[in-house]
């Protein structure tokens, strides 16, 4: 049985949709910082939180372990996202609060996004919108923006999970030859049925003319695509980043674009979000996204509702919490 003493923050404004059973069932407070404010500061969220039983939290709250200290009634924080490399987990352990996450309700969204990116970088799409806006069509050019066709391309696969496999189905659609690299090979199956063929790292930057990333941000992943990585990878190929920032360092980025080693980037995440580096901005051959992937009707009420049930399940004393990362 809920106790309705019980009190949830809510970081941020959700879809009311997923905030309804939580209406039903506890005391409720929704944070609305203005956006052009930036992400919460581990203060502010202290303010807001220190009382909470429950905490829905976004992926650019700062939920650390001086936060958990401040809220000595806190029993579980809900990651509205998949990623959770803004919560200190092992804080998370120690304090015996449960961490958890939305996976599996964002994936399609997030590959959609991704492809969106790809094609938008490859066919010169935002470029060609702006020519036209500006006035500047008069007639059909036979040089004019060429691109890069996708069929028979070799797309690259950084983190063969949900994700990266959904980013496969797509590729696949448009004719591409499929190779990844995960920290182990998936299953045979997904292998067979994306025509997927597991490579070293090394080899995915050599053989990749696009290269999509989906591995979730940690210690290993961190600065995965370094001036190391980006010498190493096939000239003029393409890099699409819908997961994590920090798996890329901008510096090296942004050296590759400008050499032309690399000859566009679609970018939905940077590595000191929200800010992103200046010479990104000059960039023609590079779209810029404010971390989009997850963004539909669809994935953003599913993400919503799965965050709810795990608080509900996680107040209400149940047994088996969903989606339980600690
Ligand atoms: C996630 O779920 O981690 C996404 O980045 C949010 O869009």
């Amino acid at each position: 049985m809920a106790d309705t003493s019980y009190y949830v923050v809510v970081t941020r404004p959700i879809l009311e949709v997923a905030l309804q059973p939580l209406r039903e069932r506890f005391r409720v407070y929704v944070h609305d910082k203005p956006a052009e404010e930036g992400p919460l500061t581990e203060d502010e969220l202290i303010a807001i939180a220190h009382d909470a039983d429950a905490l829905m939290t976004m992926p650019s709250d700062p939920v650390t372990a001086r936060v958990m200290d401040a809220c000595p009634k806190l029993k579980v924080i809900a990651q509205h996202a998949v990623g959770v490399d803004n919560i200190d987990l092992e804080a998370a352990r120690r304090r015996g609060i449960v961490v958890t996450n939305t996976p599996g309700v964002l994936t399609d969204s997030t590959a959609d996004f991704a492809f969106a990116l790809l094609l938008a970088v490859t066919r010169h799409v935002l470029h060609a919108d702006r020519y036209v806006r500006e006035g500047r069509f008069k007639r059909w050019e036979t040089m004019l923006m060429l691109g890069m066709e996708l069929k028979d391309k070799v797309a690259g696969i950084v983190g063969m999970g949900r994700i990266g496999k959904a980013f496969a189905r797509r590729a696949l659609g448009f004719g591409m030859k499929i190779i990844y690299h995960n920290r182990r090979p998936t299953n045979p199956t997904d292998e067979y049925l994306l025509s997927a063929r597991y490579v070293s790292f090394e080899e995915l930057l050599e053989q990749s003319d696009v290269i999509s990333i989906h591995t979730p941000l940690n210690k290993d992943s961190y600065h995965l695509f370094d001036e190391k990585a980006f010498a190493r990878i096939k000239p003029g190929a393409y890099l699409i980043n819908t997961a994590r920032g920090a798996v890329v360092k901008e510096d090296a980025l942004v050296e590759a674009l400008k050499s032309g080693r690399l000859a566009g980037a679609g970018l939905d995440v940077f590595e000191h979000e929200p800010e992103v580096h200046p010479e990104l901005l000059k960039m023609d051959q590079v779209v810029l996204a404010p971390h989009l992937g997850s963004a539909t009707v669809e994935a953003r009420t599913r993400m919503g509702l799965t965050a709810a049930r795990a608080i509900i399940a996680v107040l209400s004393g149940e047994e088996k919490i969903p989606n339980r990362v600690v």
